[in-house]
């Protein structure tokens, strides 16, 4: 049973990644999307994306390719160009990327205008084609993974897009249990997930909405998949993935207090305080967007976010933080 932290843009960073697999209980995590079109990006643009990659950024003790807690790190590529994917999967497992994962899930009108992320659902054919693509030019021990969406507009090529990525060579598949026509809008599909689990022989992964320990169990049972990737719930409970984790052995420990919660936002900024290249004016919009992610969990977020809102400067936003964790 593997809990993946979800690729998310603009929220699961490195910082991101970095401090909720410290909090504990990931087993993978994936980088949010690097959009591939007809180039080979140079080294810089990977680092950009994957600063786990960069051996200059590397912590003592850290390797490549890993949060320095020690949990594996995939790069997600996004594209639809068989070569170029496989060029720039290639050139990323040269710089030390662990794995790499496809994406078929993106429903960006940017994205899937230029013809990529969920609508490539429409065409089976060609997500079988990237997939063997990417799988021919990356070594065999580098496991190459793939994430989708249960369809673009309607299920009924999920199926079928879910043998195209086995046969294309993939080690697992992650389905997000929901049509890009769907979007973000609850509920999940997750039993829609067994009968293509029972079609596959490679792990499936389960993911979308799950918030709670309670759903996980209840996504377990619906989808029969044990693993799951957690997206916006790992924003909302940084303890969600150890909580189950925990209940799964039959542990049960304390939520995550505010006080600790305010450690990691602490952690957000000295990291991102201490990266000379970050340009100095993103770090309290940071601060607010990840307090904004606590507010259904936690009161103190909700009592601190219309002051914070209005705040420019990083240190009066952490400060503000801060003083919350002890009032
Ligand atoms: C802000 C945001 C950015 C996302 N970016 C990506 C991405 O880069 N790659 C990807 O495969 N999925 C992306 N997703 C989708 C998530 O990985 C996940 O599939 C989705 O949020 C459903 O899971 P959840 O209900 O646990 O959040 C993104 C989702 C959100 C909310």
């Amino acid at each position: 049973m593997q809990i993946l932290l979800a690729p998310m843009d603009g929220l699961t960073d490195v910082y991101a990644r970095e401090i909720l697999t410290d909090v504990g209980g990931y087993d993978f995590c994936v980088t949010e999307f690097l959009r591939v079109t007809d180039t080979l990006f140079p080294k810089r643009v990977f680092y950009r994306r994957f600063p786990e990659l960069n051996p200059g950024l590397m912590k003592s003790g850290q390797q490549i390719s890993h949060t320095k807690s020690g949990v594996p790190v995939f790069l997600q590529l996004l594209g639809s160009d068989n070569n170029a994917m496989a060029d720039n999967a290639a050139k990323a497992v040269q710089l030390g990327a662990q794995g790499i994962d496809l994406n078929f899930g993106c429903p960006a009108k940017t994205v899937n205008r230029r013809d990529g992320g969920a609508s490539l659902l429409q065409y089976p054919d060609r997500i079988h084609q990237l997939v063997k693509s990417v799988r021919q030019s990356v070594p065999l021990h580098i496991p190459v993974t793939a994430k989708m969406r249960l369809g673009y507009e309607d299920q009924l090529l999920a199926h079928d897009n879910a043998l195209a990525i086995q046969e294309g060579g993939a080690d697992w598949l992650t389905i997000h249990a929901r049509t890009k026509k769907d979007g973000y809008r609850p509920p999940a599909y997750w039993e829609a997930l067994a009968p293509i689990k029972q079609l596959l022989s490679i792990p499936v992964i389960a993911n979308g909405e799950i918030w709670s320990v309670e759903d996980y169990y209840l996504c377990q049972r619906r989808s029969t998949c044990e693993s799951v990737m957690l997206g916006r719930g790992a924003m909302v409970s940084f303890d969600l993935a150890l909580q189950i984790k925990c209940r799964l052995q039959g542990k049960e420990i304390a939520a995550l207090n505010w006080p600790s919660v305010c450690n990691c936002l602490e952690k957000l900024y000295q990291l991102m305080d201490q990266n000379h290249e970050l340009n100095k004016k993103y770090i309290a919009p940071r601060l607010k967007l990840w307090i904004k992610w606590l507010m259904p969990n936690y009161q103190q977020a909700e009592d601190i976010f219309n002051t914070l809102k209005r705040i420019k400067d990083p240190q009066s936003a952490i400060q503000l933080i801060r003083a919350s964790a002890i009032s």
